[in-house]
C-alpha cells in the first residue's frame, strides 16, 4: 500500500503559492528515481499512434513509481486501473496524467481543425474545444495533445489538416480560443478542465517539400514573424504543456534545441508549464545525426529543456546514470519533476486522483444533444462556398437529384484524421442526409468510382443516374487517411479517376455541384471550371453530412472563408496571401510584360485566395475611412466600412481588415490580416463595421532583429477576402517619437 494517505491534506486552493508549497514538500520526500519517474510518459496498448508499441512491463513500471503519465488509454474503467497502480502500489502514490489526441472532439467529432478554422468564429471554436474537454474528461482523460497550431503553407503536408492554415493572426486567435476551451478560465477549475498541450513546437508545418518529419530551414525573421506567434498565443492563453516537434529547425532538432525550448520558450516567453517530446522524439536524435547513442540523446534533450520523454524510455534508462556521471544535475531533474507535479496539483489530482474517473459522468456526457448540436453548428460554419454559377445552389427540395461519387456514402471518412473515439459511432453519410432531407424527392445514387483506384467501370451507372436527374451532387475528395500524420502527398490533385468521372458527367449537360471532402487544399482548377458549384466541406465530423445537406438545399446560408490558399496547381506552392512585392512585381494589368516575377505557364494568383468564401446572398462594401491619418503615441486609429446585404436572404459575412506597410527598413508582406468581424445582415440591411488599429498591430522585426514600429506609411484594406479589397487610399503614418 502506498503512503497515499500520507501524501497531502486537501488542497488549500490552487493558488500558485499553495501549489508551490505542496510541490516542494513532496519533492523533498521523493528519491531521485521517483523524480525521474515523473519525467516518463508511456502509451497504453489501447491505441498506438507511433512507431513503437506499449511496453510489456508497463504495469510494473507504474507500480514502481517510474511513470508520470500514460497516453492513449481510453475509458474510465481502464484509466482507473492504471491510476490504481500508481496511487495504491507506488511508494508515494503520485497520480498519473492521462493524455490523448483529442484534436477536434472525443466522442462527438467536430470538423477537422482546418475546417473549424474556416469558420473564423472564435466562439464556436472555443465551444468545440470545450465540448471535447467535457467528453474527454468524462472519459477519464485530463490532458489533450492539442491545440495543434503549426502554420502550414504547403498542402502536400498531410498535417495541414490539423492546424489553422497559413496565417499567424488567424492562427493565434484560434490557438487562444482552443486553449480556453480545453483548460477553461484556469487549469483545473473543474473536472472538465483538461491540460492543453500546444504543438508541435516549432515550425513543424514548414517541413521541406511538405514531406512529413522533413527538415525545417528558415530565416529567424520568418520563424519569429510567421511561425512562432500561434505557439506564443497559446502559452499566453495559459497552456501548461508544450510538445516539442520531430523536426529540426536550422540544423538542430527541436528535441535538443536549447534555443527554442529554453531561450525562446522560457527566457523570452516566460512559459511555466512542462515540455514533453513527441513520440520517441529523444530516441530519434540518433537518426537525426546529432547523438551517437540514446544516452547522449537523453542528455542533449534534458539540457535543452525537455521535461518529459514520450514513449522513448530514454529518461527511464539513462537519467540516473547521467546524474551519477555528472552529465545532468539533480537540480535539472528537480526542475523537470517540479513542472510536472505543479500541473498535477493544479489539475486537482493530488486531492482526488480519481476526479476524472466517474463512470456515471462518462455515460451521461458523451454525444449529448447539446454536443451534437455544437458539432452541427461548427460543421455548418466550416463550409466554404467556392463557386455558385447562376444560382445553382441552393437546390430545390423534393426534386430529382443524383448523388454520385466515391464519398457520397462515406461515414467514418467524414470524421477525418485524429478522430479519437469517433469510431464508436457511424455518422450519417451525405447520401443519407440528402435522402432524409428529401423524403418526397427522388434521390438517385451511383458511386461512379473509388477514391483512389483507376477503375472506371462505375462511370456508366453514374452517367445514367445523372441523366435521369434534374441536377447532380458529386461528393469527391480524399479519404480520412489521406491527410494527418505521415500522410504527405506528392500530388494535390483529386486522387484516382474522380476528375475523369466529372468530365464524363459534364457531357450530360446537367447542373453539377461538387461537395469536396478533403484534409488539405486541392488543385481543382479543372474540376472547378467544369462544375457549376463547389462547396468545400473538409472532413466535417459527426454532424457534417446534415450540415452539408442543409446547406445544399438552402436551409442554411454558408459563411465560411478559406484559412488557407487554394493553388491552381502544385507548381505554385508555396503560395499564400500577402506575398512580398519583389523588385519586379508582376502587374496583372500587363500580364505579358517580360522581366517580372511570374511564371510563363501559369498565372501568379491562386485558384481561391485566403479569406475567400461566397454566400447565397451578396454583400457590398462602401465608405471605407479612417478617423485619423496619424497614429499618435498610445493612440489608435478607427477604420470603418459600411457593409450592406444586397441580396435576397439573410447571411453572415466575415469582414476582414488587412494592413500594408508601404516602406520600412525591411521588406514586408504586401498584406497582413489584422482584424476580422462576423456580421449577420438581413436583406437590405446596412451596418458600419469598425476596427481599432493600435501600435501593436504595426510591430515587426527591424533590420537589426529588434521588434518595433516604423513611420510607415501604412495602408488599410477591408473586404470579404484577401483579394477583393477596398482601400480608397486609406493611408496613415505613425507619429514620430514612438517608432
Ligand atoms: C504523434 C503525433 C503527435 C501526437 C503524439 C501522441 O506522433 O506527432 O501529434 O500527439 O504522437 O499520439
Amino acid at each position: 500500500m502506498g503512503e497515499t494517505n500520507a501524501v497531502m491534506s486537501p488542497m488549500q486552493g490552487s493558488t500558485d503559492a499553495a501549489v508551490t508549497a505542496r510541490v516542494e514538500a513532496l519533492l523533498g520526500r521523493m528519491t531521485l528515481e521517483e523524480k525521474i519517474g515523473q519525467t516518463i510518459l508511456f502509451t497504453s496498448s489501447d491505441t498506438i499512434t507511433g512507431p513503437t508499441g506499449a511496453r510489456a512491463d508497463l504495469a510494473d513500471v507504474i507500480a514502481k513509481g517510474n511513470c508520470g503519465g500514460i497516453f492513449n488509454a481510453h475509458g474510465v474503467a481502464n484509466i482507473r486501473r492504471y491510476q490504481d497502480l500508481a496511487v495504491k502500489k507506488s511508494r508515494l502514490g503520485i497520480p498519473l496524467l492521462f493524455g490523448s489526441d483529442v484534436i477536434h472532439g472525443y466522442k462527438t467529432i467536430f470538423p477537422i481543425p482546418l475546417g473549424e478554422a474556416a469558420s473564423w468564429d472564435m466562439k464556436v471554436i472555443e465551444a468545440s474545444a470545450r465540448t471535447a474537454a467535457i467528453e474527454a474528461s468524462a472519459g477519464g482523460l485530463n490532458w489533450t495533445f492539442a491545440p495543434m497550431v503549426d502554420i502550414a503553407r504547403d498542402p502536400r503536408w498531410g498535417r495541414i489538416a490539423e492546424g489553422s492554415g497559413e496565417d499567424p493572426f488567424l492562427g493565434s486567435a484560434i490557438a487562444r480560443a482552443r486553449v480556453l476551451g480545453f483548460q477553461g478560465e484556469h487549469l483545473g477549475a473543474d473536472h472538465s478542465s483538461i491540460l492543453a498541450c500546444v504543438k508541435h513546437f516549432a515550425a513543424y508545418g514548414a517541413a521541406q517539400a511538405g514531406r512529413d518529419y522533413n527538415i525545417v530551414d528558415m530565416s529567424e525573421r520568418t520563424l519569429r514573424e510567421v511561425y512562432l506567434p500561434p505557439y506564443k498565443a497559446a502559452i499566453d492563453a495559459g497552456a501548461m504543456s508544450v510538445m516539442a516537434s520531430f523536426n529540426e529547425v536550422n540544423g538542430i532538432p527541436v528535441t535538443a534545441n536549447r534555443y527554442l525550448l529554453t531561450r525562446v520558450l522560457r527566457d523570452e516567453w516566460g512559459f511555466k508549464g512542462f515540455v514533453v517530446t513527441d513520440y520517441t522524439g529523444i530516441n530519434e536524435l540518433v537518426k537525426h545525426g546529432i547523438a551517437a547513442d540514446e544516452y547522449i540523446a537523453g542528455k542533449e534533450a534534458m539540457l535543452a529543456g525537455v521535461d518529459m520523454d514520450m514513449q522513448g524510455g530514454v529518461y527511464l534508462d539513462y537519467l540516473k546514470k547521467m546524474v551519477d556521471r555528472g552529465d545532468v544535475s539533480v537540480a535539472e531533474i528537480n526542475q523537470a519533476a517540479r513542472r510536472i507535479l505543479e500541473v498535477k496539483f493544479k489539475l486537482g489530482l493530488f486531492d482526488d486522483p480519481y476526479r476524472y474517473c466517474d463512470e456515471a459522468r462518462e455515460a451521461a456526457l458523451s454525444r449529448t444533444p447539446e454536443h451534437l448540436q455544437a458539432a452541427y453548428q461548427m460543421a455548418f460554419e466550416s463550409l466554404v462556398l467556392l463557386k455558385n454559377n447562376g444560382g445553382t445552389l441552393p437546390l430545390k427540395l423534393g426534386g430529382k437529384i443524383a448523388v454520385v461519387g466515391p464519398l457520397a456514402e462515406a461515414q467514418s471518412d467524414l470524421l477525418g484524421t485524429w478522430s479519437a473515439e469517433g469510431y464508436t459511432h457511424s455518422p450519417d453519410s451525405i447520401l443519407t442526409a440528402v435522402r432524409k432531407l428529401n423524403p418526397n424527392g427522388e434521390i438517385l445514387y451511383s458511386k461512379g468510382c473509388d477514391v483512389s483506384s483507376g477503375d472506371e467501370s462505375g462511370f456508366e451507372g453514374a452517367v445514367k443516374a445523372v441523366e435521369n436527374a434534374d441536377a447532380a451532387v458529386l461528393v469527391l475528395g480524399e479519404s480520412a487517411d489521406m491527410s494527418g500524420e505521415a500522410a504527405s502527398r506528392s500530388s494535390i490533385s483529386l486522387p484516382g479517376v474522380q476528375t475523369k468521372l466529372l468530365e464524363r458527367l459534364k457531357k450530360t449537360g446537367k447542373p453539377l455541384v461538387i461537395v469536396l471532402l478533403n484534409g488539405r487544399p486541392l488543385a481543382i482548377e479543372r474540376e472547378s471550371s467544369l462544375a457549376d458549384a463547389v462547396l468545400e466541406a473538409w472532413h466535417p465530423g459527426s454532424k457534417g453530412a446534415e450540415a452539408v445537406a442543409d446547406t445544399l438545399f438552402g436551409k442554411c446560408n454558408p459563411s465560411g472563408k478559406l484559412p488557407v490558399t487554394f493553388p491552381r496547381n502544385l507548381g505554385q506552392v508555396p503560395i499564400y496571401y500577402g506575398e512580398k512585392n519583389t523588385g519586379r512585381p508582376f502587374d496583372p494589368a500587363n500580364p505579358c510584360e517580360k522581366y517580372k516575377s511570374k511564371y510563363i505557364d501559369c498565372p501568379n494568383d491562386p485558384l481561391y485566395p485566403f479569406g475567400f468564401g461566397l454566400s447565397y446572398t451578396t454583400f457590398e462594401y462602401s465608405k471605407l475611412r479612417l478617423d485619423h491619418k496619424t497614429l499618435d503615441p498610445n493612440g489608435s486609429i478607427i477604420a470603418s466600412v459600411e457593409v450592406t446585404n444586397t441580396g435576397e436572404r439573410e447571411g453572415a459575412e466575415i469582414v476582414q481588415l488587412y494592413l500594408r506597410t508601404h516602406s520600412g527598413s525591411v521588406t514586408r508582406p504586401s498584406l497582413e490580416l489584422k482584424g476580422f468581424q462576423r456580421v449577420t445582415l438581413k436583406p437590405g440591411e446596412r451596418r458600419e463595421v469598425q476596427f481599432r488599429i493600435g501600435e501593436s498591430d504595426l510591430v515587426f522585426l527591424h533590420s537589426d532583429m529588434t521588434w518595433g514600429t516604423e513611420a510607415g506609411p501604412f495602408e488599410v484594406f477591408i473586404g470579404p477576402n484577401s483579394r477583393d479589397l477596398q482601400s480608397e487610399e486609406c493611408v496613415f503614418t505613425v507619429a514620430p517619437g514612438r517608432q
